[in-house]
């Protein structure tokens, strides 16, 4: 997110609610839950608020339409659930969850994914409930960019990305000792039709191990991706004894940087 472009009412909203998330994934730990749920629980109240970049507050792609990724990861087992590019289930979290636990795969993308969804019982939407105002003139304006940027002699724009992506994440370590990580996104506005992020990428865009860390990472997905971010940094605290402090520094600070990624981890 561009602090730019935040208004005071903005900042209070997203504070508000991601307080509310904070709260829902603390209860169920306090009350010795797992950390998956905690994890969901976070999870699903950020992707019905419209204003993060996940569920409801959906970026659109450059057809004007939004598809959503997501995944989750049990720390204890090695356990990981993602779908990719759906555009009906209201809770991709969930349905991440799912396909970790009522099938023997990782990750389901588009229709597959969708009908896996709704198979498992979860609640299913028209395409149009991801509408938001905010979203819609976000995509006009990147679509207006695009077309001044293809005539020729263009002055050269900055390229506001950070106002195009701003993916949800959450990491819950519960009184187990398991660890689980969770990421839902729409994605980048203007990402091209069918284009799959870090976030259902597990290794990429999520991962937990409980030897080593809960990651969930936000950003430019494709470098996240190439640096399987998320796994770097659990992969540096178990190889090389790193804090978790250190490992995600040097992963964002300076292998990002390096390769022109932007972006951050939670862990
Ligand atoms: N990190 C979100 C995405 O690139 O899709």
């Amino acid at each position: 997110i561009d602090r730019d472009s935040f208004t005071p009412e903005h900042e209070r909203l997203y504070h508000a609610t991601l307080e509310q998330s904070l709260r829902a994934g603390h209860a169920i730990l306090k009350g010795g839950g797992s950390a998956l749920d905690a994890v969901e629980a976070a999870t699903v109240i950020m992707e019905d608020a419209p204003m993060f970049n996940a569920g409801k507050g959906a970026v659109f792609t450059a057809e004007a339409k939004n598809e959503l990724d997501a995944s989750i990861m049990d720390g204890r087992a090695l356990q990981a659930g993602a779908v990719g590019g759906v555009t009906t289930v209201k809770n991709p979290i969930r349905a991440a969850r799912a396909v970790m636990e009522q099938s023997p795969h990782v990750l389901f993308t588009n229709r597959g994914a969708e009908k896996f969804a709704s198979d498992n019982g979860l609640e299913m939407v028209d395409p149009k409930y991801f509408f938001t105002e905010r979203r819609w003139i976000q995509i006009q304006t990147w679509l207006k960019q695009q077309e001044a940027k293809a005539k020729p002699h263009a002055a050269a724009e900055p390229d506001r990305h950070a106002d195009y992506f701003s993916t949800v994440g959450c990491v819950a370590l519960d009184t187990k000792g398991n660890i689980a990580a969770g990421t839902s996104t729409g994605g980048m506005t203007g990402k091209r039709f069918g284009r799959i992020g870090d976030s259902p990428i597990i290794g990429a865009g999520t991962y937990a191990d409980n030897r080593t860390a809960g990651i969930s990472c936000t950003g430019h997905g494709e470098f996240f991706i190439r640096h399987a971010v998320a796994f770097d940094v659990s992969a540096r605290m178990k190889y090389a004894n790193e804090s978790i402090k250190q490992a995600a520094k040097t992963v964002v600070q300076e292998t990002l940087k390096k390769a022109g990624g932007r972006g951050g981890v939670i862990g």
